[in-house]
């Protein structure tokens, strides 16, 4: 089955004194989503945007807002994050002892529930929720900063997860966040993904929208393969 490529920019790696002509550059390049990587300083090492921010980046950007919550209570700010017009959240299963419970109320806010998932959590923290997540978020890096190198062994875990999610007979989409580039994206869809966020490799570039454009064009070619 090919599923649509979707292309989330991570505003992290933009200017933070201009996020609305950040986003519009990545919405010219064809940006199907904007990623707001949202941090606490507690879940992981560093902090970043907050309800306030996402509110007003929803009055200028045209495409949904997928939040990612790196928080260590996430079902604390869930409905706050969706009032402010995220239009999919995903939360961390590192974090959430309930996690069944968590996504429940993530979809009873009207909004996509995902989960994401770090480089050192077994995919099969995944298991008993495998009917119930909309999307899967799977960390190529160690959540908290832009700019770092994709860890390889992320691909196998795409297909794992992606074999978990066939068997569960759920078709919800995997995403891919953390040094995701031209160099590497192919091979992502290959493995099973197809929502991958970049940050670095589109704001890092000259031309944001043209390096947008370019690596959805790399994406859309590796799933005709
Ligand atoms: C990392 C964030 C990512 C980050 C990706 O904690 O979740 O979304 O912005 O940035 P790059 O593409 O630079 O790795
Ligand atoms: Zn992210």
């Amino acid at each position: 089955m090919t599923r649509r490529i979707q292309i989330a920019p991570s505003i992290l790696a933009a200017d933070f004194a201009a996020l609305g002509h950040a986003i519009a550059l990545a919405e010219a390049g064809g940006a199907d989503l904007i990623h707001i990587d949202v941090m606490d300083g507690h879940f992981v090492p560093n902090i970043t945007i907050g309800v306030p921010v996402v509110a007003s980046l929803k009055k200028v950007a045209k495409v949904p807002l997928d939040v990612h919550l790196m928080i260590q209570d996430p079902d604390r700010y869930a409905e706050a994050f969706v009032k402010a017009g995220a239009a999919r959240l995903a939360v961390h299963v590192e974090v959430l002892p309930h996690l069944h419970r968590s996504l429940q109320f993530i979809k009873s806010l009207g909004v996509e529930a995902g989960v994401a998932i770090n480089p050192s959590t077994p995919v099969s923290a995944l298991e008993e929720v495998a009917g119930d997540v909309e999307h899967v978020l799977v960390m190529s890096v160690n959540p908290g900063f832009g700019g770092q190198t994709f860890i390889p062994r992320s691909e196998s875990k795409i297909q794992a997860i992606r074999a978990m999610l066939d068997a569960a007979g759920n078709a919800a989409p995997i995403g891919v966040d953390g040094g995701v580039d031209q160099t590497n994206i192919a091979r992502l869809v290959a493995a099973g993904a197809s929502m991958f966020v970049a940050g670095s490799a589109l704001f890092g570039a000259a031309d944001p929208a043209a390096a947008t454009r370019e690596l959805k064009a790399a994406a859309m070619a590796g799933a005709a393969r």
